[in-house]
């Protein structure tokens, strides 16, 4: 059994989401998404749409998803590792270099991002139709 693990907010669930998940799943058997929390959310700076329940029940219905964890802070990825038996730590390429210190626990491998789409665009494009549409 190959266990993969990834992180992220998966906030208004897109293709680019579902592309990395996809290809995560690939290099093993099992794929364990870490989800932030709000409460982590907030501390990164970002305020999700969906709830951390409801990015939770989504993820849970994707069928490459095997568990959804809590990602609560930034230092618990050395422990996830150990406590699941982690393979392979996979994050998108705007993640490079970053968690290269965990190389001494796992695999770690980044996947090129599917351009030309983000929950930020997402956002940003739906309130620049709002706009027009007030002009
Ligand atoms: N991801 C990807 N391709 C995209 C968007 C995201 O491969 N086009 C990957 C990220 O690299 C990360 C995971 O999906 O490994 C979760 O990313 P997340 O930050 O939740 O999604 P974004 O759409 O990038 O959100 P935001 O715009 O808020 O940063």
């Amino acid at each position: 059994m190959v266990r993969v693990i990834t992180y992220g907010t998966f906030d208004l669930l897109h293709y680019g989401h579902i592309n990395l998940l996809r290809r995560a799943k690939e290099l093993g058997n099992y794929l364990i998404v870490g989800l932030s929390t709000d409460e982590f959310n907030l501390l990164k700076g970002k305020k999700s749409y969906f709830s951390f329940e409801e990015r939770k029940m989504m993820l849970e219905a994707i069928r490459y998803v095997d568990l959804v964890i809590p990602e609560t802070c930034w230092e618990q990825k050395v422990e996830d590792i150990k406590k699941y038996n982690v393979d392979i730590f996979v994050m998108g390429d705007d993640w490079k270099g970053k968690f290269d210190y965990l190389s001494q626990f796992c695999k770690v491998i980044y996947l090129p991002r599917t351009p030309e789409i983000s929950t930020t665009k997402i956002k940003y494009d739906l309130k620049e139709i709002a706009l027009t549409k007030e002009k």
